[in-house]
């Protein structure tokens, strides 16, 4: 089979529910590329893409923001392959950049009960970086357990399981490049 027809059409379990297809992904991170521009145009910031959800959402939206920028990976706990937050976060993979006095932008997949971003908020603060800004490609609202500070959101949706685009469904279905919901 051609390379081009083997992928025109994602083969995705019955399951699985089309929440938000792949246009609709990429012209968001178009527009919240413009914004991440207009707001940092005459800094560098460096974007912390947060592993491993984040990576796709991190790739995609750096091609959108047309400055110079850094990008840099912190790996922390999440679900294991849960899928409720147990709360109790460690970092698996520290930063490599030094960010003290550098304006920083971290990048979510997700974010849930919000326990991830108020980690990552008290952590990174402790080294003084100019700013710290948090972005997302999703977030529900309904499951936030605490007022997050989020500059940048990508899509509010409804407390449901999600997968693709980055999101995983015990550590598979990351590669889908529409995100669907599990039934
Ligand atoms: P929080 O700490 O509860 O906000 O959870 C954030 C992390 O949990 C995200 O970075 C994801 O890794 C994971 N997560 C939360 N909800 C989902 C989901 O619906 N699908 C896949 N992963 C999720």
């Amino acid at each position: 089979m051609a390379a081009d027809l083997i992928n025109q059409k994602e083969i995705v379990p019955e399951n699985y529910k089309l929440l938000i297809s792949e246009e609709t992904i990429q012209k968001r991170i178009v527009e919240m590329g413009s914004e991440i521009y207009n707001d940092f145009k005459d800094d560098k910031p460096i974007l912390i893409g947060v592993l491993n959800g984040g990576f796709i959402f991190l790739a995609d939206l750096i091609r959108n923001i047309n400055i110079d920028l850094e990008i840099d990976f912190i790996r922390i706990s999440s679900y294991g392959d849960a899928r409720e937050s147990t709360g109790h976060i460690k970092v698996l993979k520290p930063l490599s950049a030094d960010i003290t006095d550098r304006p920083v932008i971290v990048v979510e997949d997700i974010v849930d009960s919000g326990l991830s971003i108020e980690f990552l908020e008290n952590m990174l603060s402790a080294f003084n970086p100019k700013i710290l800004k948090f972005a997302t490609l999703l977030n529900k609202p309904s499951k936030n357990q605490i007022d997050i500070p989020l500059d940048y959101i990508g899509f509010d949706i409804e407390d449901k399981y999600v997968v693709g685009y980055g999101l995983d469904d015990t550590q598979f279905k990351r590669n889908l490049r529409s995100i669907y919901h599990v039934e």
